[in-house]
């Protein structure tokens, strides 16, 4: 299956998974673990916006920093810019925060409401250039089914 047809596929069970259940840190962890499992990720996680940094959410992979300050890595530039970033090497990203070593690319897409970015998504492979501009169209679509449900986490 071509990756278009696997995003496809995966926005289905999404919606599916998510479309009932209002509570949106079960429905955040569940599209989670989606990502995880159908994308082949290393690592996927989120990380919501608090005091003016980002703290971990939910996430599928090895331990991850908790805390991530505005304009640090790729999550706080991604927040800082309101902007997704794709980052075929992450070891030639300037600030890269290397919560394992073994991630060697990365996508960070972040998410808004009424214009105020609450979190991002965060996606690492162990391969190079694993992520493109065809996961930077396909997932903030995922994020849309979560937005509605936005409430801050605790
Ligand atoms: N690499 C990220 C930090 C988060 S972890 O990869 C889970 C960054 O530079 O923002």
């Amino acid at each position: 299956m071509d990756r278009s047809a696997l995003y496809k596929q995966l926005l289905k069970q999404a919606a599916a998974l998510v479309e009932d259940e209002p509570d949106f840190l079960a429905s955040a962890a569940n599209l989670c673990a989606l990502l995880h499992e159908g994308l082949g990720n290393w690592w996927t996680g989120f990380y919501f916006v608090k005091d003016n940094q980002l703290v971990l959410g939910p996430f599928q992979g090895p331990v991850a920093c908790t805390r991530i300050a505005k304009g640090k890595g790729v999550c706080g530039q991604a927040w800082e810019k309101a902007q997704t970033l794709v980052v075929e090497d992450v070891h030639s990203f300037p600030g890269h925060i290397a919560c394992s070593p073994a991630s060697n690319s990365e996508i960070v897409v972040p998410f808004s409401l009424n214009g105020q970015v609450f979190g991002v998504l965060d996606l690492d492979s162990t391969d190079f250039r694993y992520y493109s501009a065809m996961d930077a169209k396909y997932l903030p679509r995922f994020l849309e089914l979560l937005a509605p449900k936005w409430k801050q986490v605790p």
